[in-house]
Formats: C-alpha cells, structure tokens, sequence
C-alpha cells in the first residue's frame, strides 16, 4: 500500500530549505503532494501557476505531485483522502505557531496527523521572504534557491 503526504505552504518561492523538507518527507512517504495554496492573504510576488512552476523544475521525482489548493487545508486533504501534513521546522520559535494549525486542523478533521521535519540547520534562518528581499536588492541567493528559481527572481525584479 502506498502512503502519501501533504507538504502544503504558499511557496513564494520555493527554497531550498522546503526542497530539503521534501527530500526528507520522500524517505518516510512514497508519495508527497506539494501543495500551493492560491488564497494567500499576503499579495504574492509569483502566481499560483508560476509557484507552481517553480516547484516543478527545481524537484524532479516521479514520487512528487505538485497542485494548487484553494479553501481550508482540511477539506483539500479530505478530497484528496490524504491525512498526513508535512510542515517543517526551522527553530524552536516555529513550534507554537505550528502547533497552533495541527491542533486546529486535527479539531476540523480527527484523522488528520502533522508530521514535523527538522530543516537542515543550514536552513534553519531561511524563508522566502528573506529571499525576495535579497534578490529584489540584488544580493546573493545562490546558497537558497535553484539555479531556476534563481533566474526567475532576477527576471521578476530586473528584467
Ligand atoms: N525552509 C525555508 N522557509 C520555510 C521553511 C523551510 N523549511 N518552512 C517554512 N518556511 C517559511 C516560508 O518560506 C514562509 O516564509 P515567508 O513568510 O517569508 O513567505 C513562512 O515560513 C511560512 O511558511 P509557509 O510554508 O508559507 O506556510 P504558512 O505558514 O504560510 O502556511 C498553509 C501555509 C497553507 C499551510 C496554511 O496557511 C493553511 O493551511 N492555509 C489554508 C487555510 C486553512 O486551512 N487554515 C486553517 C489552518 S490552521
């Protein structure tokens, strides 16, 4: 029997402390559905379809699904009939907050488990936002992201 996972977050970008989470989500899981939430309430820099491109060229497993996902995480994990979530943790400050969504999913939903990953330590100060800001001001990000994501921030920002 295949079992498969849901590593949802808004991905804008993908970095590589998530392809980290990922990659170690594949060595629990057979399957991990990426998925890119497309009602963010911050105003993303990249679309859901760009996200998502993103994704798929800076991941290439035949063990990896990337999607969008609109509307709570529960009823797309419902629809999908899968009822593991992968969130990764980078320091001790992401455990309240994630708690904070398990609990909350898991009272929507009962069958629905979060399963934790420690990012890489080299990681662990990472966050997309910290990377949109280092490429908008030119700064190095080649230590965080793909070489695609990386060409495409540079697009973004500088033409
Ligand atoms: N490496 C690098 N960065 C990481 C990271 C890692 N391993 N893990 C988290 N981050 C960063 C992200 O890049 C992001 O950075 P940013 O804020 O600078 O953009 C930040 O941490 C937040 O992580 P993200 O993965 O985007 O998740 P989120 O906290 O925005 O949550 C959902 C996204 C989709 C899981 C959540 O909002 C959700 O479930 N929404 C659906 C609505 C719903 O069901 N609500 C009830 C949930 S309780």
């Amino acid at each position: 029997m295949s079992v498969s996972a849901i590593y949802a977050g808004s991905f804008d970008p993908i970095t590589n402390g998530h392809l980290d989470i990922i990659h170690r989500a594949l060595n629990v899981f057979d399957v991990v559905h990426v998925s890119v939430i497309d009602n963010l309430e911050k105003q993303p820099l990249f679309t859901i379809e760009e996200r998502i491109d993103l994704i798929s060229n800076s991941i290439h497993s035949d063990r990896v699904i990337v999607e969008g996902f609109q509307g709570l995480l529960v009823d797309y994990a419902r629809e999908k009939q899968i009822f593991n979530l992968i969130r990764g943790l980078r320091a001790v400050s992401d455990f309240e907050y994630e708690f904070q969504m398990s609990l909350t999913n898991r009272a929507q939903d009962s069958r629905i488990d979060t399963v934790f990953l420690m990012t890489d330590q080299s990681y662990s100060y990472l966050s997309s936002s910290i990377v949109r800001q280092l490429a908008k001001l030119k700064g190095n990000i080649s230590e965080y992201v793909s070489e695609y994501v990386k060409t495409k921030l540079e697009e973004k920002f500088h033409g």
